[in-house]
């Protein structure tokens, strides 16, 4: 394992250059087909065609720039909803921006068909934070589905090493890292189910929390 993290070029670079290298790959179009893909993905588990079927309320929770669903939804009918403690700043006819900790939204219980999130609660601390905005997703919507690290990824994003999850624990990193049974102890997702599915096929596996 050792060795093909010592190949990976980008995880010897410094930290501004790894950044730089990451920002540069997610604006390829490989990227992009991936993130539409990841959205397919998510809609067959839920049974919504995102891309051809009837509108949908949904909210976007930690939104971040829009990359990974609000901005591939332009041009649908959805009406999207972002939530996000920084502002956005993104401009989309079909969107609407809520500057908000996700823990405290203030909309009505059950306003949205839909809530998704990518690549949030990994990054909410304490766990008291992460609870509340868990029950808020819940909160909020009829439905949702929440994307994070999954323990089985090859290739860990974040940290851009291989066999990351299985290595001994050497520097503290950051990102809540639970298992599948773990994330489905919250009281919010306690009717959820998970799913694990490639967002980069062979390199990075994804957990889908659906409920
Ligand atoms: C890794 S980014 C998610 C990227 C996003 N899915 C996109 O398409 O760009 C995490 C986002 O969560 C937001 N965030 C973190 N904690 C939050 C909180 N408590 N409430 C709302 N947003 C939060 C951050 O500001 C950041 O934009």
């Amino acid at each position: 394992m050792a060795n093909i993290d010592q190949t990976f070029a980008a995880t010897q670079a410094p930290p501004s250059l790894r950044r730089d290298a990451v920002s540069a790959w997610w604006r390829t179009g490989l990227a992009t087909r991936l993130k539409r893909r990841r959205i397919e993905i998510m809609g067959r588990i839920l049974g919504i065609d995102f891309f051809d079927g009837p509108a949908l309320s949904i909210c976007d929770v930690g939104c971040g720039s829009g990359k990974d669903f609000i901005r591939p939804l332009a041009g649908t009918p959805h009406r999207l909803t972002g939530v996000d403690v920084v502002d956005v700043d993104l401009q989309q006819s079909n969107f609407q921006f809520i500057q908000s900790d996700a823990a405290r939204i203030d909309v009505p219980d059950g306003l949205y068909d839909l809530a998704v999130s990518f690549g949030v609660l990994e990054h909410i601390e304490p766990m008291e934070h992460l609870c509340e905005v868990i029950s808020e997703i819940r909160r909020i919507s009829k439905r949702f589905a929440v994307v994070v690290p999954c323990v089985s990824t090859r290739l860990e994003p974040h940290v851009l090493k291989f066999g990351w999850p299985l290595q001994p624990a050497r520097e503290r990193i950051d990102i809540n890292y639970l298992s599948d049974q773990a994330w489905l102890k919250f009281a919010g997702f306690s009717e959820a189910r998970t799913h694990r599915f490639d967002y980069v096929p062979g390199l990075i596996t994804n957990l889908m929390i659906v409920g």
